[in-house]
């Protein structure tokens, strides 16, 4: 029997649905909007494609969006200076700086220039190292979107293995910090990793985010095992495939995401939890 879908499209819908109400209970009670900037610097086309979905997502969950442009150019001062203005501005409770940056813009930087309080992306060193430590903060948006799917489909991690191939500080390392948080055992792959399709043969759970079209292929599946593709690679072709052999593996996992319709529409989704949790947080602040 094939690996049943998980349908991140309808999981990401049903959380949005809630994180509409619960937006409009907040804004009724407080009178606040959650409200996101999402910083653009350049004109990457699908940088802008996604922060035009960011914004859209926004406005559909009963949020405020704003948008603000910066040509390639930008030197670096001036998208801090950006920060340091959205940082002291209340009525913006989320701050994102899409990545990539142009080469002139050190991200580290910027990143560390966001308040934590208003970091969404979950970034920040000092959000990393709750995360790290097991304290509450923002968790990035692709891990968090990732256990939510795990959650909803009940997939058991206590005691399980869970191997990881992909080790970047957007996905692998926090969606590997997540699951051991779960009691999973994690092993936490790379592309020096020894004898990958061993390992991963030994997983009950797999995530693959290493950004290499098809990959991870279907002989390297235990047979059952849950498979969580984080990849989105445009072929050649124009075809759009994941990190994973898709029907290679469909036929021996117990559950698989698709892509697209999987890991990408919970990412946005989770933003819009952060957000709001960001302006929860700030005006409780202000209460006090
Ligand atoms: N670039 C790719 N993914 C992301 C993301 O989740 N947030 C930001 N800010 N940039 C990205």
């Amino acid at each position: 029997m094939p690996a049943s879908l998980i349908d991140g499209k309808a999981i990401g819908a049903a959380i949005r649905a809630e994180i509409k109400e619960r937006t409009a209970q907040f804004t009724q009670r407080t009178g606040i909007v959650p409200c996101l900037a999402a910083v653009l610097v350049g004109e990457d086309p699908a940088s802008r494609v996604y922060v035009r979905n960011k914004g859209k997502a926004c406005v559909e969950a009963g949020m405020l969006s704003r948008q603000i442009d910066l040509p390639a150019s930008t030197p670096e001062e001036e998208l801090l200076d950006l920060v340091v203005q959205l940082n002291a501005d209340e009525s913006v409770h989320g701050i994102l700086v899409q990545l990539p940056l142009p080469d002139q813009i050190e991200e580290s930087k910027v990143i560390e220039a966001i308040s934590p309080e208003k970091d969404v992306d979950g970034f920040h060193p000092v959000s990393a190292g709750r995360l790290l430590t097991g304290q509450a903060g923002f968790v990035p948006c692709t891990p968090y979107g990732i256990l939510k799917l795990l959650d909803y489909e009940k997939v058991d991690l206590k005691g399980k293995h869970a191997v990881v191939v992909g080790r970047s500080n957007i996905v692998g390392k926090p969606v590997a910090l997540l699951l051991l948080a779960r009691h999973a055992t994690v092993t936490l792959c790379h592309s020096r990793t020894q004898d990958l399709p061993g390992v991963v043969r030994s997983a009950d759970v797999v995530v693959a985010a290493v950004g290499r079209a098809e990959m991870v292929r279907g002989s390297w599946i235990r047979p059952g095992a849950v498979v969580i593709d984080v990849g989105i690679n445009r072929l050649p072709d124009g075809r759009l495939v994941g990190d994973v052999a898709f029907e290679e593996a469909r036929a021996v996992a117990g559950k698989i995401t698709p892509v697209p319709g999987g890991v990408g529409p919970m990412t946005i989704t989770m933003l819009l939890h952060n957000t709001l949790e960001a302006a929860l947080l700030q005006a409780e602040r202000s209460r006090s």
